[in-house]
């Protein structure tokens, strides 16, 4: 057998071990649940691309890592990650491998494939939470309590986030930032040609019924323009929305109770049920008076935030990396955009992480992969661009906007909670039902399905997947008490 035709072989054999892998993955990630229709991957992952250091000399080890950050703003966060990392580490060469999507929704079932497959890369990203305890109970990540103690983490990292990067009495992830997901931008111009702000007074105070009668005054004195931006390309963003208003209308308790599953699910009158069906009345009812973008089934995030910045929709609720977004690509606080904690007691908390699986190809280069990610430097880098604020408390950007200044005060003062959709509280399993059966409730209203016969409709799906897919076992032994940091 010729070189090239061995060569041939391997990577049919290797091709063969990831589909089986990806398929093994993707059964095992929806594990124990009642079928749903499946979730469309839109966007193809992207091939490997390998990142080039400026060295003379030739590399003399890989780093490879897979990450989601493909968006504006998303793109060159990262990048400046890799420039400290190439600066400090000259000889490692970073095989990088973006995969389009946002939150994930395209690389986490490419990455549960390469895991069962036994082909891990060195490192991926992860949200802190329980995305990350998925990996570590299904024991495909090595614990790290020797890079937090090298980085001294204990210290800097507030104990919030920690917990989201412990289980079983050790550390498995090195969190970059800490994202807001409870944010409302809006368009100034619009708001003040509308007098929004006088009129209903402060954004950052609104109910989930207040929202509803801006969302109408708009419609009805600007047709021609989108009350709210909505983007359900990629799903996730409709659930988003919904993780949003339930924070707000029912508060962190019902928040909490209802993403564990420890509520009473088999009674109509249990006030978590209660609180969810007000939220999906008030989403069924917006998408039944057209109060989202019509076009909203064909766009992601981001093209979602512009319509807002464009003038082309009024507000947008969504999470802070649409900052990162904005500033990428010149939008002007003020003018363009400004943004209202929504509300500014609840902060909805998420994190982006990496970690180092077992069997990793190149541990060494992963390890210090992972010290550049806890470094102050690249904490600071990062951040200053992606919208968020720095994990690491001894850490203040130079921020380009008023926004961020009032995120990291709110960060100490304001109730944290951790994002459901972005892997901090609830099964992977659940919240890809969850996305499906909003989905495709505004989907059923805008065909003229009643908003009363689509919210129970969805509301039976949503309770019988809270049963079937496992999320109160999830977190057996945890308390309410776990997830909440009062203020
Ligand atoms: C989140 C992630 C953020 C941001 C967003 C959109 O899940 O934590 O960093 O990138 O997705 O892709």
């Amino acid at each position: 057998m010729s070189y090239s035709a061995i060569t041939k072989s391997t990577a049919i054999i290797i091709t063969l071990l990831v589909i089986i892998g990806i398929l093994a993955g993707i059964a095992w990630w929806g594990w124990s649940r009642t079928p749903a229709p499946a979730t469309t991957i839109t966007t193809p992952p992207t091939t490997p691309t390998t990142t080039t250091t400026t060295t003379a000399t030739p590399p003399q080890a890989e780093l490879v890592i897979y990450h989601w950050w493909t968006a504006g703003g998303e793109r060159e966060a990262i990048n400046a990650v890799f420039q400290v990392f190439k600066q400090k580490y000259p000889n490692i060469q970073i095989v990088e491998n973006p995969v389009a999507g946002g939150a994930g929704s395209v690389m986490k079932s490419v990455i549960i494939g390469l895991l069962a497959a036994g082909t891990p890369p060195d490192t991926f990203q992860v949200h802190a939470g329980a995305e990350l305890k998925e990996y570590v109970d299904a024991g495909y990540l090595a614990p790290i309590d020797d890079i937090w103690s090298k980085l001294g983490l204990d210290k800097v990292i507030p104990s919030t986030l920690q917990v989201m990067c412990k289980f079983n009495g050790h550390y498995y992830a090195v969190p970059i930032d800490v994202h807001r997901s409870n944010v409302l931008w809006y368009n100034p111009k619009i708001f003040n040609e509308l007098g929004i702000i006088n009129k209903f007074g402060d954004p950052r105070n609104w109910s989930v019924d207040t929202l509803l009668q801006v969302a109408r005054y708009i419609k009805q004195q600007r047709p021609d323009i989108a009350p709210i931006a909505l983007a359900s390309r990629n799903k996730w963003p409709v659930t988003h929305l919904f993780e949003v208003l339930l924070a707000n209308a029912g508060g962190p308790e019902t928040y909490v109770k209802f993403f564990t599953g420890k509520f009473n699910y088999n009674d109509p009158n249990d006030p978590v049920v209660q609180t969810v069906k007000k939220v999906l009345t008030v989403m069924a009812t917006m998408a039944k008076e057209g109060l989202f973008n019509s076009n909203h089934p064909e766009l992601t995030w981001d093209q979602a935030a512009a319509l807002v910045a464009e003038g082309k929709a009024a507000m947008f609720i969504h999470g802070d990396w649409v900052a990162g977004y904005y500033i990428a690509n010149n939008y002007k606080y003020g003018k363009d955009w400004a943004a209202a904690p929504f509300p500014k007691n609840i902060f909805i908390l998420l994190s982006d992480a990496f970690e180092l699986p077992k069997n990793a190809p190149h541990p060494e280069a992963a390890k210090d992969w992972l010290m550049v990610v806890g470094s102050k430097e690249a904490q600071e880098k990062f951040n200053l661009i992606k919208g968020s604020i720095p994990a690491r408390t001894d850490v203040s950007p130079k921020y380009p906007d008023p926004y961020r200044p009032e995120t990291a005060e709110d960060f100490q003062k304001s109730t944290l909670i951790p994002s459901a959709v972005h892997g901090g509280i609830a099964k992977e399993a659940f919240m890809t039902d969850l996305h499906n059966i909003l989905t495709s409730m505004l989907t059923a209203v805008s065909v003229g399905t009643p908003v009363d016969n689509a919210v129970n409709t969805a509301l039976a799906q949503i309770l019988q997947s809270v049963k079937t897919s496992g999320l109160a076992s999830f977190w057996k032994g945890y308390t309410i008490d776990y997830f909440i940091t009062k203020r």
